[in-house]
C-alpha cells in the first residue's frame, strides 16, 4: 500500500477536552479506486481536498453509503477495533444494494489497520471518548445519465470524538414523515437515509425535542428507529426492541447490547411494539427506562417522549439498567474485563 505522509500534523492544534463530533479530521486517510471493472491500490494520504468534476454521480443520485466504527485507545494502552468486520459486512450490504462493487476485505482491514498506527495519537484516552471511523464509499463518475456510475472510490477518514449527546435526550414519536419503506434502503447505510431525515428531525428540533422515534411508513402504528440510533426499552422489568426489518438498520451495538442483556439473564423481547404499547406504558409508569443504541450515541438515555402535543417523562437513573450496560460495554472495549465475545481486534502495534 502506497503511503504517502503528512509534512504537518494537525494534532497540536486539537482541543481534546472541546471535540464536536466529526468536526477535527486525523491527519491521514485512505482511499482506493474502483475503475475499469476493479478495485485499485489502496493507498494513505494526508486528509485533504476532493478533487472532481461538478458532473461527480454521487452528488446527483445519491450512489454512496457509509459506516461509522470506533477504535479506542484501551487502559493498557492498546489500539482496539470494536467489532471492525461486522462493519465491514453491513457496509458490503449497503454496497450491494445500491450497487456499488463489493470492497475487498484486505483494502478494508489493512487500510484500516495502517490508518490507525500512523494515526494512533489522535485517539483520545478520556473516558467516554474514542476514535470515530468513517468507511465510506461514493460513485465517482463523472457523467449524469440516470444509472448506476461506473467508478466508485472507497475512503476511511477519522475523528477523534466524545459523547454524541450532552446528558439524556427527548425524542418525539414522529406522526407524519417516514424514514424508509418496506422494500427500500432503510437497512442499508446509504447516505439518502441521513439526507431525508434531517427536515424531519429539525421540525421535532423545533417543537425542543432532540431527535423523532420513526415509526412504521404505512400507519405510523409501530415504533421503528429513534434518529440515527436502534431503540431499547425497560417494560415491567423486560428489554422490549422492535425486531430487524429491511426498514430498520441492523445496528453493532444493538446486536452487542443484545447480547450483553441475554447474558445478564436479563428478560428481553425483541418483538412489534406500537406507538399505543409505549404511550400507554409511559402513561401508567411502567416504561421505567427508555435509551438509544448506536456506534456514535453508544447508549443514549431518553429522558422524555412526545406523542401527540403531549410530553412523557422518563426515569434516567444514574445506576438503572441502561448505565450497567453501557458500563458492561466500556469494560469490554476499555480491556477492563474479559473479551469473552471476541469484539475487540487489538493492533499489533506498540502503544506512543
Ligand atoms: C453512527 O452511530 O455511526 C451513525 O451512523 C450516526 C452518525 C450518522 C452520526
Amino acid at each position: 500500500m502506497k503511503v504517502e505522509m503528512t509534512q504537518q500534523s494537525r494534532l497540536k492544534d486539537i482541543d481534546f477536552n472541546n471535540l464536536p463530533f466529526g468536526k477535527n479530521m486525523s491527519d491521514h486517510m485512505l482511499v482506493c479506486h474502483f475503475k475499469n471493472g476493479a478495485w485499485q491500490e489502496p493507498e494513505i494520504r494526508p486528509y485533504g481536498q476532493l478533487e472532481f468534476s461538478y458532473g461527480l454521480h454521487a452528488l446527483h443520485y445519491g450512489q454512496s453509503a457509509f459506516e461509522g466504527m470506533k477504535a479506542y485507545r484501551k487502559d493498557n494502552g492498546a489500539v482496539s477495533m470494536f467489532r471492525p468486520l461486522d462493519n465491514f459486512a453491513r457496509l458490503n450490504k449497503s454496497a450491494e444494494r445500491l450497487m456499488i462493487p463489493q470492497i475487498p476485505e484486505h483494502v478494508f482491514m489493512e487500510g484500516l489497520s495502517k490508518l490507525l498506527e500512523l494515526d494512533q495519537a489522535w485517539i483520545p484516552k478520556t473516558e467516554d471518548h474514542s476514535l470515530y471511523i468513517r468507511p465510506f464509499v461514493f460513485a465517482s463518475s463523472e457523467f449524469i445519465a440516470a444509472r448506476q456510475s461506473d467508478d466508485y472510490t472507497f475512503c476511511i477518514i477519522t475523528s477523534p470524538v466524545g459523547p454524541y449527546y450532552n446528558g439524556s435526550v427527548k425524542v418525539k414519536i414522529e406522526q407524519e414523515f417516514s424514514r424508509a419503506a418496506s422494500g427500500g434502503i432503510g437497512y442499508t447505510k446509504a447516505a439518502g437515509n441521513y439526507g431525508g431525515a434531517f427536515y424531519p428531525t429539525s421540525k421535532a428540533i423545533e417543537e425542543g425535542y432532540n431527535q423523532v422515534i420513526w415509526t412504521d411508513h404505512k400507519e405510523h402504528k409501530y415504533i421503528e428507529e429513534s434518529g440515527t440510533m436502534n431503540l431499547m426499552l425497560l417494560v415491567d422489568g423486560v428489554f422490549l426492541t422492535p425486531p430487524l426489518t429491511d426498514r430498520i438498520l441492523a445496528g453493532v451495538t444493538r446486536r452487542s447490547i443484545i447480547q450483553l442483556i441475554k447474558d445478564q439473564g436479563w428478560p428481553l423481547e425483541e418483538r412489534p411494539i406500537t406507538v399505543e404499547e409505549l404511550v400507554m406504558a409511559a402513561r401508567e409508569g411502567k416504561l421505567q427506562e427508555a435509551f438509544g443504541m448506536g456506534t456514535a450515541a453508544v447508549v443514549s438515555q431518553i429522558d422524555t417522549i412526545g406523542y401527540n402535543g403531549e410530553n412523557f417523562s422518563i426515569p434516567v437513573p444514574e445506576n438503572g439498567k441502561a448505565m450497567d450496560i453501557k458500563k458492561l460495554l466500556t469494560d469490554i472495549r476499555m480491556g477492563r474485563s474479559e473479551d469473552c465475545y471476541g469484539w475487540m481486534m487489538d493492533l499489533p502495534i506498540s502503544s506512543k
